[in-house]
């Protein structure tokens, strides 16, 4: 009798023993798996991993800046190019939502220029020109006194913005939505009394960009 007490835990034990055995072992393979999946993940991320989209500013060409004096309302009128370039030879990108304006002195002077969403492939380059304007846009007391000074000096820094949202596309994967800030500033050379053309033109200039 004494026998047979002995045996039945040691039979017990041995069926406890053997689950957890099991259990580890698919543990230990199921582990051993998701630091392969990850690690290829990652590696994947280090060979794609791409790089922001490039911008500079080929030209822009203010046509008008006309300010009235009582209610200071502006009204604006910049022809601009600004030249995106995707640099990555594996990943192609997807815009959305953009839209440019134009400001000075941290002051938005023209109305918002919607731009069609587009596809960038790899390594390619667009050329996204667009009219700028704005009619009776208010603006702050001293743009009228910024403005003369920088006549006098003969230059205005104008900033042209350029913001919307983009979209990685590796293979036919496309990733979620990032958003995309671009900030070129012109250097406007001023040319007072010119009669025909632009009042002012100014070419090249890079701009900074954050994804
Ligand atoms: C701005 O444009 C409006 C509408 O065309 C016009 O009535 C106004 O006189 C213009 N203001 C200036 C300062 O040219």
């Amino acid at each position: 009798m004494s026998l047979l007490v002995a045996a039945s835990p040691k039979d017990c034990s041995k069926q406890g023993l053997r689950f957890p055995k099991l259990n580890k072992k698919l543990l230990y393979t199921l582990s051993s798996l998701l630091i392969s999946l990850l690690s290829l993940i990652f590696l994947l991320w280090l060979t794609l991993h791409p790089s922001k989209p490039e911008f500079y500013l080929k030209d822009t060409a203010v046509y008008q800046l006309a300010l009235a004096p009582a209610p200071r309302l502006l009204n604006s009128t910049i022809q601009t190019t600004i030249v995106s370039r995707n640099p990555n030879s594996r990943v192609g990108i997807y815009y959305d939502r953009l839209r440019t304006y134009a400001a000075y002195k941290g002051q938005q002077i023209t109305a918002d220029a919607v731009l069609p969403p587009f596809y960038q492939g790899h390594q390619d380059v667009n050329v996204l020109s667009t009219a700028l304007s704005g009619t009776a846009m208010p603006v702050a007391p001293s743009f009228g006194y910024e403005v003369g000074r920088d006549q006098t000096a003969g230059k205005m820094y104008l900033d042209l913005r350029l913001d919307g949202q983009l979209r990685w596309k590796v293979g036919s994967w496309v990733s979620g939505s990032y958003r995309v800030d671009v900030d070129c500033v012109a250097v406007i050379v001023l040319r007072p009394g010119a009669d025909s053309g632009p009042m002012s033109l100014v070419q090249g200039a890079q701009c900074s960009t954050t994804v």
